[in-house]
């Protein structure tokens, strides 16, 4: 089906809302593998005629890459919206959004370099609150997945549910997940740690290099403010200094960009620890530590478990 044609299924018509209920008609009675995907949404108990309606809210995830990534149930959150809002990583992927929904309001002008990230997500959450407070049905449309390594979906859910209202997050295809397709990691192998590079710097945390290690927003670690869009090389050596503990300086790292435009492929580049703060790491790129220790048996364990598996032959 073209992305016309699955438009026109959903039924949804430029700045109309949904009717609640509507009388069936043959055409309804479609067999199943027929049934457009809005269908599988959970409906709202629609409210009683005087009774004013309420608003709710849905955080998706619109993927990483353009137009390959949206799910069908993400696409039918922003669709029957009465408004949306956009916090993407692309002007390209916001005019695509535009084209699903006449209402697609930027989050991005409320970034302002020098001021605190943190006060620009609470400012979200805010505008998304005001028009769920209205009685509309809100549609947060984030890039990747809307709840890794993002604030102001958790919080602007929790905060409808407090206020009693529906709020539900749809997960999207998130950097993680292109990074394994296309770094050929799978996580399960030796396990995978993942960390806010910044957090490494601010906090005693243990690290498992035995492991593989994903370290996000290299490009601004250190960063106290929260209101840099980028940090320098000199940040980068405390990040290096400290990751010399549990490897080698010569140890491979892995900077990684995943596609976002159909017609980019990913980018990754290999260097060592020692060059990290000698190269360039953008704000979308994700640093990935391959393992630099073998797995170390655990004999007491392996000596337990021996043990039980003798008792329970003899049971
Ligand atoms: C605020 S987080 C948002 C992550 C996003 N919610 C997701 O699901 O992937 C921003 C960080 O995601 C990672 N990131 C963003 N875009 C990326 C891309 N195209 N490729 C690889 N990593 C990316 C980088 O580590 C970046 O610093």
């Amino acid at each position: 089906m073209t992305y016309r044609q699955l438009e026109a299924t959903s039924g949804r018509q430029q700045g109309s809302r949904r009717r609640s209920s509507t009388p069936f008609t043959n055409e309804d009675v479609r067999p199943l593998t027929k049934l457009p995907y809005y269908h599988a949404m959970p409906t709202h108990p629609s409210p009683a005629s005087n009774e004013p309606r309420r608003g709710s809210l849905a955080c998706v995830g619109l993927g990483m890459t353009l137009g390959s990534h949206l799910t069908p149930l993400a696409r039918s959150h922003i669709q029957q919206a009465d408004v949306v809002f956009a916090g993407l990583s692309d002007g390209v992927v916001e005019l695509w959004l535009q084209r699903m929904h006449p209402d697609v309001r930027s989050l991005q002008p409320y970034y302002r370099e020098g001021k605190s990230r943190m006060k620009t997500y609470r400012e979200w959450v805010e505008l998304m609150m005001v028009e769920v407070r209205a009685g509309n049905r809100v549609c947060g449309v984030f890039y990747g997945h809307p709840g890794i390594f993002a604030w102001s979906p958790h919080k602007v859910i929790e905060t409808a549910r407090a206020e009693g209202f529906q709020a539900h997050m749809e997960p999207g295809i998130s950097a993680e997940d292109c990074l394994y397709a296309d770094l050929g990691i799978d996580p399960g192998r030796y396990g995978c740690q993942h960390f806010e590079a910044s957090q490494l710097l601010f906090y005693e945390r243990r690290i498992d290099n035995a492991g593989y290690l994903v370290l996000w927003q290299v490009g601004l670690v250190g960063d106290r403010s929260l209101g840099r869009f980028s940090t320098g090389p000199k940040y980068r050596e405390l990040l290096v200094e400290l990751l010399s503990r549990d490897y080698p300086l010569d140890h491979e790292v892995i900077i990684y960009r995943g596609a976002t435009l159909p017609i980019e492929k990913p980018r990754i580049r290999r260097t060592t620890l020692r060059e990290l703060p000698h190269v360039t790491v953008t704000s979308e790129e994700t640093v990935v530590l391959p393992p630099s220790q073998t797995l170390r048996l655990n004999l007491a364990m392996r000596e337990r478990l021996e043990a039980l598996d003798k008792e329970s032959a003899l049971a």
